[in-house]
């Protein structure tokens, strides 16, 4: 492990990451660049980066939920940087996109986690997120051919609910989320349970619980990596109050919350909060901190990492005048 040089690094948001960016600069006290991105009238995306980064490490700062529009721009963002000469292109994406077509489910389909790793490690020396949905692989590096840092928010969610609950019991709504409700648990001294869930389709679940009446006079706090239909925990938190129990509280790192996902769980819960991976309405737990405290490292990997270096190439002529063929870059993406 070394650390880096800190005045060698420029943080750059991708759009809708400012305020992110701006927070993940102050914590790693480092500058913050600028990206300008228009649209052309033809569709096609405009980047120009607003800041010295040759021989600097360059940070990309772009979470990928909804990632379609602005995968272009920002891999169009990173060679940019290369060209310009940058030390190393680093993307911090506090939620990862495409991580759960894993495996091919009916004939025919693209296997989109595999695709999306090999175009994010074809133009990025390091990625840093925030728990990925791995599921049927065991780490990214089952995916991403380039260093990536997974790090985890259940300290952190840990922390809000020792701050917020008083007598939480830690409840996650499937065998997957044991992980980090029982690390929750064991951190703030917390009985935990975790219930059962059966996946009919994209909003069609079944969550069963166990006799929980033992716990009845401790306030439920349902703990999931991700709200996406809502379906998940708006069924456990549904059966809640059948036992007998408070409306619970509900603390997520992603807040996808897909169409009315939102408001169909508020109903249902006194209070729900989540990690900024995702803007949202209910985020109260910053992660910048703990994404500055890792990049501030760097892996022996990435800091030995030549995969995609190359030599800054000698800059085209830059030529202020509108030819026909140029046009004329307009409204924001
Ligand atoms: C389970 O695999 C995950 O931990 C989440 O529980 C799940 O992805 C949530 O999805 P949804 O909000 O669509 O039910």
């Amino acid at each position: 492990m070394t650390t880096t040089d800190s005045s060698s690094r420029v943080i750059l948001p991708l759009p809708g990451n400012e305020a992110f960016a701006r927070q993940l600069a102050v914590a790693g006290r480092w500058e913050l660049g600028e990206l300008e991105t228009r649209r052309f009238p033809d569709g096609e995306s405009y980047v120009r980066i607003a800041a010295e980064v040759a021989d600097k490490s360059v940070v990309l700062v772009q979470t990928l939920a909804q990632p379609d529009p602005g995968f272009l721009s920002l891999v169009f963002a990173a060679d940019a940087a290369r060209d310009l000469g940058a030390r190393d292109v680093i993307l911090v994406a506090p939620y990862l996109a495409y991580m759960r077509q894993d495996r091919r489910f009916h004939p025919g389909e693209a296997i989109t986690s595999r695709s999306f790793a090999r175009l994010v490690s074809s133009s990025f020396d390091r990625l840093v997120t925030v728990d990925p949905h791995l599921h049927r692989y065991p780490a990214l590096s089952a995916l991403y051919t380039v260093p990536a840092d997974t790090l985890h928010a259940a300290p952190l969610l840990a922390d809000w609910i020792t701050g917020e609950v008083e007598r939480p019991l830690v409840i996650g709504p499937d065998e997957e989320s044991e992980q980090w409700v029982a690390a929750i648990a064991q951190r703030i001294g917390a009985p935990h349970a975790v219930l059962r869930k059966i996946r009919h389709g994209d909003r069609n679940v079944e969550v069963a619980l166990s006799d929980l009446s033992a716990w009845r006079d401790r306030q439920p706090v349902l703990v999931d990596d991700i709200a996406s239909s809502g379906r998940t925990l708006i069924e456990a938190a549904r059966q809640l109050p059948q036992q007998g129990f408070a409306l619970p509280v509900v603390a997520v790192v992603h807040a996808i919350f897909a169409e009315d996902a939102y408001p169909q769980l508020a109903q249902l819960c006194s209070r729900i909060v989540s990690t900024d991976a995702v803007r949202h309405q209910s985020n109260a737990i910053a992660l910048a901190p703990l994404i500055a405290q890792a990049l501030a490292t760097d892996t022996e990997a990435a800091t030995s990492l030549v995969r995609h270096r190359r030599p800054p190439e000698p800059l085209d002529d830059i030529d202020p005048t509108t030819g026909a063929d140029s046009f004329t870059a307009t409204s924001t993406l």
